[in-house]
């Protein structure tokens, strides 16, 4: 298969974690005789530096003509400090969200064996957790109109949504619940908002549609401390924009290491792969950023465009890597200085030699 994918690796560790993607992408392309090309564009703080803007026209036009983006972290603290400032980072991820409608994010949550005890919950209550997150992705409080008062003293977000935007990511998360355990859990806070009161009863219309899935409503905030509790219950949650967010960051927690979690984002026409996590700024270029979740993101890349088999090996690797302790050390106790790159070889040559691979 021919793939021309667009990699934006962004800001703070991103550049380093999807080095590691792209290397297990070029491995798999030798392996299986794929011809997959690199486009590099830049995005967030590293284009507001070159060009002034965090999303220039030239990535946009380089992610138009891509069959895929490859994206790495967003986000420099420097812009934190200032609140009101006008430009900033996060604006090329949101940029790309709404430029290329990536309405359906998706995001799972899988604790693996291997590492149960990184998990700052405990081993039985996390052992087989397996949630796969629906979180819708271009509307909601994130992009409904802002205002601030002209004396600075008021300011407002709103948060709307249309049936036809809920209803189009809920047909998603039906479609894959319907492959998995058949649960779907609504995420909302319908007992206190007008947009979550619209969500519950679209759902609640749909659900005939999909009657061999158990449909269940959960307010977020009881969401978040069963997530904590006991997040086996769960298989696929759906919800809105910010609730997402919030939600998926606490199953960084679930699983030991933020960095280990993938995400992808679809359009009908486009995708969207990146690691949940943020730019980690003051872990750059030290090697300790965690590439697996850049590394699974791309294993998503895969399946996403059927290479089923091809995206196995690289998740078999990372079970490997995991197994064997070859982890950064937000993972690792057991050997000292297993760098971003290592983590990175170490799947690569699994994928070129999968059943003789060690730590060397
Ligand atoms: C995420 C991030 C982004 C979000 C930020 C960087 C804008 O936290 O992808 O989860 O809030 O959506």
């Amino acid at each position: 298969m021919k793939l021309n994918i667009a990699v934006l690796p962004g800001d703070g560790i991103g550049p380093e974690v999807t080095a590691q993607a792209v290397k297990v992408l070029k491995a798999i392309a030798m392996e299986f005789n794929h011809v997959f090309t690199f486009d590099y564009g830049v995005v967030g703080a590293s284009a507001i530096e070159k060009t002034g803007v965090a999303l220039p026209q030239e990535t946009i036009a380089l992610c138009e003509k891509a069959d895929a983006i490859l994206f790495g972290a967003i986000g420099n603290a420097v812009y934190d400090m200032d609140p009101m400032a006008k430009i900033r980072p996060e604006q090329g991820l949101l940029g790309l969200r709404k430029t290329f409608d990536l309405y359906a994010d998706v995001r799972p949550v899988i604790a693996y064996e291997d590492i149960l005890d990184k998990s700052s919950l405990k081993k039985k209550q996390i052992k087989d957790t397996d949630i796969l997150i629906y979180r819708e992705l271009t509307s909601g409080i994130y992009f409904g109109e802002k205002t601030f008062s002209d004396d600075g003293n008021t300011a407002t977000d709103t948060c709307q949504y249309t049936r036809f935007q809920i209803e189009r990511i809920a047909h998603l998360a039906f479609i894959a619940a319907q492959k998995r355990k058949r649960k779907l859990t609504l995420v909302d806070k319908a007992n206190v908002l007008a947009s979550s009161k619209l969500w519950r009863k679209v759902i609640q219309e749909m659900a005939p549609q999909y009657p061999d899935v158990a449909v269940s409503y959960m307010y977020i905030d009881k969401a978040a401390m069963e997530l904590a509790i006991n997040p086996r219950q769960f298989d696929v949650i759906l919800t809105e924009n910010m609730f997402g967010d919030i939600l998926s960051e606490l199953a960084g927690v679930i699983v030991g290491s933020i960095g280990l979690l993938a995400s992808a984002s679809f359009s009908d026409k486009k995708a969207m792969f990146q690691p949940i996590h943020g730019a980690y700024n003051k872990a750059s270029n030290q090697g300790i950023a965690n590439p697996i979740a850049a590394i699974l993101s791309a294993a998503m890349l895969l399946d996403h465009f059927e290479l089923y088999d091809e995206a196995s090996l690289v998740k078999e690797g990372v079970d490997k890597s995991l197994k064997l302790h070859i982890t950064t050390p937000d993972l690792n106790t057991k050997y000292e200085h297993i760098t971003t790159i290592k983590v990175g070889d170490f799947i690569e040559d699994f994928i070129n030699n999968p059943d003789e691979t060690n730590l060397n």
